[in-house]
C-alpha cells in the first residue's frame, strides 16, 4: 500500500509543530508509549470495534489501533505525520477491511462534507495546534447520524488535580509537545459536535466521548 496525500502548504506558514516533532520521534514512539498504550489498549480495542461502515480515523500514528478494527470497514486512516505514517504502512499487511493511509492535517482536511459513518481518535486533541477547528473539520466530513468515538486525556475538573495539571502543562508541552489541560468537552461543542456522551474512564481525565453532527454550529 502507498501513502497517499501531502499536506497543504502555506510558504507563510511555519510548519505544524505537532508535524515536526512526531516525525523527529517516530522511530521511538511505540517504546515512548508502551506503558500508557498499555493502559489504554483494552479501553481502545471496546471503542474501536464499534467502528463500522465508512471510517476515518484522525492521528492515526504508528498504526497501534489497526489490528482492533473489525472485518469488512473502509478506512481512511490520516496523519499530519509522513514518518509516523509509515509506520503504520509497515503495520497494515493483515488489515480485515480496506484501508487507505494519507498524510492530512485534521484542521484542513480536503474530503467532502458528510463523508465518514465514524470519526475515530484517540490521543490525539491534546497535540492539533487547533482543537475546535480540528472538530470543526471533524464535524463537517461526519455523516448526519454518524459518530465521534474520541478517546482523549484532558483537564480534570477536580480542583486540585486541574490546578496541578495547568502549573505542570508548560513543561509538559516543552517537553513532549503534548497539553495535558486541554477542556475537550468545551472544545467539541464549541466546534459545534455535539456530545451524546461523555464517560469518564480515569480520574476525569482520560474520557471517551461519542459525538454526532451538529449542522448549525453553536457559537
Ligand atoms: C500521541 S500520538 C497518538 C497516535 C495514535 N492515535 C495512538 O493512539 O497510538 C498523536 C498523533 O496525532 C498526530 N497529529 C497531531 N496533530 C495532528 C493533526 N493536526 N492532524 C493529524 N494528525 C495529527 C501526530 O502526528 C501523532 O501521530
Amino acid at each position: 500500500m502507498n501513502i497517499s496525500g501531502s499536506l497543504r502548504s502555506n510558504p507563510k506558514r511555519k510548519e505544524d509543530p505537532a508535524k515536526m516533532r512526531y516525525d523527529r520521534n517516530a522511530w521511538c514512539f511505540d517504546f515512548q508509549d508502551s506503558l500508557f498504550g498499555h493502559m489504554l489498549a483494552k479501553r481502545k480495542h471496546e471503542m474501536i470495534r464499534q467502528a463500522k461502515g465508512t471510517v476515518l480515523e484522525v492521528g492515526i500514528g504508528t498504526g497501534k489501533s489497526l489490528s482492533h478494527y473489525p472485518e469488512g470497514v473502509e478506512l481512511v486512516g490520516i496523519d499530519i505525520s509522513p514518518k509516523m505514517l509509515a509506520r503504520a504502512e509497515a503495520r497494515s499487511k493483515d488489515f480485515p477491511g480496506k484501508l487507505t493511509l494519507k498524510v492530512a492535517d485534521v484542521q484542513s482536511l480536503d474530503f467532502p462534507d458528510n463523508s465518514f459513518d465514524i470519526v475515530v481518535t484517540s490521543c490525539v486533541f491534546c497535540s492539533v495546534t487547533d482543537p475546535v477547528q480540528g472538530f470543526r473539520e471533524i464535524n463537517r466530513v461526519l455523516k448526519p447520524g454518524g459518530m465521534g468515538l474520541h478517546l482523549e486525556h484532558g483537564r480534570s475538573n477536580h480542583r486540585v488535580i486541574g490546578k496541578i495539571m495547568d502549573i505542570l502543562n508548560p513543561v509538559v508541552v516543552r517537553m513532549m509537545g503534548a497539553n495535558i489541560n486541554r477542556d475537550h468537552a468545551h472544545n467539541i461543542r464549541k466546534s459545534g459536535l455535539r456530545i451524546l456522551d461523555e464517560e469518564d474512564l480515569w480520574l476525569d481525565i482520560l474520557k471517551l466521548f461519542k459525538t454526532g453532527k451538529e449542522t448549525v454550529p453553536q457559537l
